[in-house]
């Protein structure tokens, strides 16, 4: 993996690449909590744990309605280096934040917001859900970009289950971690998110997509096509996720599924969608096409995966953006314009925007070969 920086006339820049096995890239933000550790505490940690953050190839706008999403764990996270404390408190010091925090876990209280609460969050739905925690101190820093769309929130949620699983001793549990770091997420912090995130931090494997079924949380691993790369261009551009617009979206869609007297939209078929969608008003059925063609296409992309059909998963790349451009609204001028860009090189097999939306990055499948050149002269086609 490798990150560069691309000036051109959008703002855009090259983020990372990502090749099938995703080997060569240098935790060194692993190594910084660790050094960080032993300045504060004289010895090494008893442990180094991640969660991933991630970008997501297609599937966008699902999850929330029990449908597939096909995502990327990154090898860029949320790193915590800890050693096991005696008594029932958590002391934390974030290396991005400057900031230094200590948790009872016997008295959880709600703050004033900003990283500390997520830890928090975790901590207090791991106990709702059954589990005694144990105290521990240490470092925490990231890699991955906050607010880009590549979910440093949910892959600081999974580092702190994966803190409390190392000094408790559990055997990681992906499922039980991830549903409850979506719910640190929804109950404790406030932000309505799927479990998409959350899932291919705590299941995810680098290199690879994770087909998975947010309904049963049934998950498979599937590579990516040989001799391709896929390429996260960020546009500069952010929008926060407790934006009313992504709680909008999950309303009308709940609204749609009981038009169809479905329990959710991921029931509704596009064949009995076709039947009836004359009588749903313009906007429902305009969110609902969106989410029942973007299941499709999931199940079709993981195909063409398998299949190490490049250009086919490419294709529908660019129709799931289209999708989430027209018929979901949750696009934005810049995004529309990087991934159009980016679809202009003869490397590019297809692009679309990643994550809720709004900002943040635009996901690229590329030919291997050329994936450097793609990102070396992107910054010229971005520019266009
Ligand atoms: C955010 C949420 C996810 C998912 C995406 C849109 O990333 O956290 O749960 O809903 O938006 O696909």
């Amino acid at each position: 993996m490798g990150m560069g920086e691309m000036g051109n006339g959008l703002g855009a820049r090259m983020l990372m690449t990502i090749r099938s096995g995703g080997v060569g890239y240098r935790a060194a933000a692993a190594e910084r909590v660790a050094a960080a550790f032993g300045e504060a505490y004289g010895e090494g940690p008893g442990w180094v744990v991640q969660g991933a953050g991630r970008v997501n190839l297609i599937g966008e706008h699902t999850d929330y309605n029990d449908g597939f999403v096909l995502p990327l764990a990154l090898e860029q996270g949320v790193w915590i280096g800890l050693r096991a404390r005696g008594d029932g408190q958590v002391v934390v010091r974030s290396l991005d934040f400057q900031e230094g925090a200590t948790l009872d876990l016997g008295r959880l209280e709600r703050g004033r917001g900003g990283w500390v609460e997520y830890v928090k969050g975790v901590a207090w739905a791991l106990q709702e859900a059954g589990y005694v925690l144990r105290g521990w101190e240490g470092v925490m820093g990231g890699d991955v970009p906050i607010g880009a769309g590549l979910s440093s929130s949910a892959a600081l949620e999974i580092a702190t289950a994966r803190a409390f699983a190392a000094v408790g001793g559990w055997d990681w549990d992906a499922a039980a971690m991830a549903r409850a770091g979506q719910r640190a997420e929804n109950a404790w912090v406030g932000v309505q998110c799927g479990i998409m995130d959350q899932m291919v931090s705590a299941a995810g494997q680098v290199g690879y997509g994770l087909l998975l079924d947010c309904r049963s949380l049934q998950s498979e691993l599937v590579k990516l096509p040989a001799n391709t790369a896929v390429v996260v261009l960020d546009t500069g551009t952010r929008r926060g996720l407790v934006d009313s617009a992504y709680n909008e979206r999950r309303a009308q869609c709940q609204a749609a599924a009981a038009f169809f007297g479905a329990r959710a939209l991921r029931d509704v078929t596009m064949a009995q969608f076709l039947a009836r969608a004359d009588d749903l008003a313009p906007l429902l059925r305009r969110r609902a096409r969106h989410v029942i063609s973007e299941n499709e296409r999931v199940l079709e992309a993981a195909a063409a995966m398998r299949a190490g059909d490049a250009a086919r998963l490419g294709a529908l790349m660019n129709a799931s953006h289209a999708s989430l451009r027209d018929d979901f609204e949750v696009s934005s001028a810049a995004l529309d314009q990087t991934a159009a860009a980016a679809r202009r090189h003869p490397a590019c097999y297809g692009a679309r925007m990643t994550g809720a939306g709004f900002g943040g990055c635009v996901v690229a499948v590329a030919a291997a070969e050329r994936g450097a050149e793609f990102a070396a002269v992107a910054s010229g086609l971005l520019s266009d």
